[in-house]
């Protein structure tokens, strides 16, 4: 068997031998360096922030790899990520929208929550945040937010706490946090939980600590808008094994049996009773791989999505600094030329890992007209995602729109230009050109 780093290296040389791979690699290589072009090119919110070491895993991932799906790479992911940010555990899934589901299915199991038991959620944000509640037959309970961060608005939070209140559903709005210390004490007087959506705000901190930190549980998105991204992906963590053990059943069929990596190939598995007697009152031996103990799903990732995860966490500090520079800049072009307009500032506490720019507007009309002046010249822009979640059609009926005022204004005034680190002088130096340009064609209006 040949040593990981000459393998690695053997696979290096065997991309880079024809002239035609050679070609790929090198672009693969340079595809974030900053060849920018002002005259045609885009500046997009957002994208993956990788090189060719995320290209070499893949392939040494297929190469070396025991099993496509859900194994070494997977695993070991789990393992760093959980060390980095503070867990015990963790259960890496295809998608943020999936950890969400399974990490809502086991907090529902563990605590033996019931149907029609609440948990409060913002009326503005994504719409997987939400729509898992729904799906477990819990009742999402909505409060309006505070227009000066966006996040949900706190004393709301406390009036909406009644006597099925389980938890409380944080997911900051655009990786900054709303006031942790406040929401830990609310949780802490009427014994509810905090849970975080962590899809956006991951590495952002609270008094120097991580915002999952505070939470019994957190989510997180690996895909490509996002800090870190393995194509799809995320996943589920917390500081109570127990609970990831039961989200991993929810992820791998509603399977009983824990073993992950290569003990999934142990032939009598890490219990070493794989053939025991595991349901009571049947006297027969019954493969504990196909026992199960919870109404499951199928949402693994494939192994070269941990693969790539292993590179891409070696970035998360450069990731976080970079996307906090350029926040600051892009804040200060806004901010000195733009009138009609008002940015969003952190915590006191926060050390947010912006996941973008918002920036809110006096009125729809000031929103449209720099939205469409940006996106003519190639800066893209994004709404804050649903707005008022209540007002799409899937979601109506849950409650009534209109008792969330300043949720309704998010779709009219509010937007968000991105702070990627995949900017570089040059593009950062355009977004000034074209906001200095767009205060000059206001004045000569
Ligand atoms: C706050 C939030 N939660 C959940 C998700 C869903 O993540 P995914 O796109 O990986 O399903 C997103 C997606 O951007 C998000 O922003």
């Amino acid at each position: 068997m040949l040593e990981k780093n000459k393998i690695r290296e053997n696979i290096k040389n065997f991309i880079v031998k024809t002239e035609e791979n050679h070609d790929i690699l090198n672009f693969l290589y340079n595809m974030n360096k900053s060849d920018f072009d002002k005259s045609k090119d885009t500046i997009y919110y957002s994208g993956p922030y990788w090189d060719h070491s995320e290209v070499v895993s893949i392939f040494e991932s297929i190469l070396t790899g025991k099993w496509l799906v859900s194994g070494e790479k997977v695993n070991k992911f789990q393992r760093q990520f959980s060390k980095i940010f503070n867990h015990k555990d963790s259960v890496m899934v295809n998608s943020g929208s999936s950890a969400n589901l399974i990490m809502i299915e086991a907090l529902k199991k563990y605590y033996s929550w019931k149907a029609g038991d609440e948990i409060i959620v913002s009326a503005v944000g994504f719409p997987t945040t939400t729509a898992p509640l729904i799906q477990t037959g819990l009742k999402p309970v909505f409060v309006d937010i505070d227009m000066s961060d966006l996040n949900f608005d706190i004393d709301e939070v406390e009036k909406k706490i009644t006597n099925k209140t389980k938890g409380i559903f944080i997911s900051p709005v655009l990786g900054n946090p709303p006031d942790m210390d406040r929401l830990n004490s609310i949780a802490e007087k009427y014994d509810v939980l905090l849970i975080l959506d962590n899809c956006d705000s991951l590495g952002s901190k609270w008094d120097s600590k991580n915002l999952s930190d505070y939470c019994v549980t957190s989510s997180c998105s690996f895909y490509p808008a996002h800090h870190i991204t393995t194509g799809e992906g995320g996943m589920v963590s917390s500081k109570n094994e127990d609970i990831i053990e039961i989200a991993r059943s929810f992820v791998n069929w509603g399977r009983d049996c824990y073993c992950v990596g290569s003990a999934n190939l142990l032939p009598r598995g890490t219990c070493k009773k794989r053939f025991s007697k595991w349901i009571p009152g049947l006297d027969f031996a019954i493969d504990h791989k196909y026992i199960f103990s919870n109404i499951g799903y199928d949402l693994k990732p494939l192994d070269l999505q941990g693969a790539i995860g292993i590179e891409q966490l070696k970035k998360i500090s450069k990731i976080h600094k970079k996307r906090r520079i350029n926040k600051k800049k892009i804040d200060k072009f806004f901010e000195d030329n733009i009138d009609g307009i008002r940015l969003v500032r952190e915590g006191e506490k926060a050390e947010t890992s912006w996941f973008g720019v918002p920036i809110i507007c006096d009125s729809a009309e000031t929103r449209a007209k720099l939205v469409s002046y940006l996106e003519e010249n190639r800066i893209q822009t994004r709404m804050y995602f649903a707005g008022n979640i209540l007002l799409h059609p899937g979601y109506k009926e849950l409650d009534d729109a209109s008792k969330y005022p300043n949720a309704n204004q998010v779709l009219e005034k509010v937007f968000f230009v991105g702070c990627t680190p995949t900017y570089s002088d040059s593009m950062i130096s355009y977004i000034e050109e074209v906001i200095l340009n767009y205060k000059l064609s206001c004045a000569n209006k």
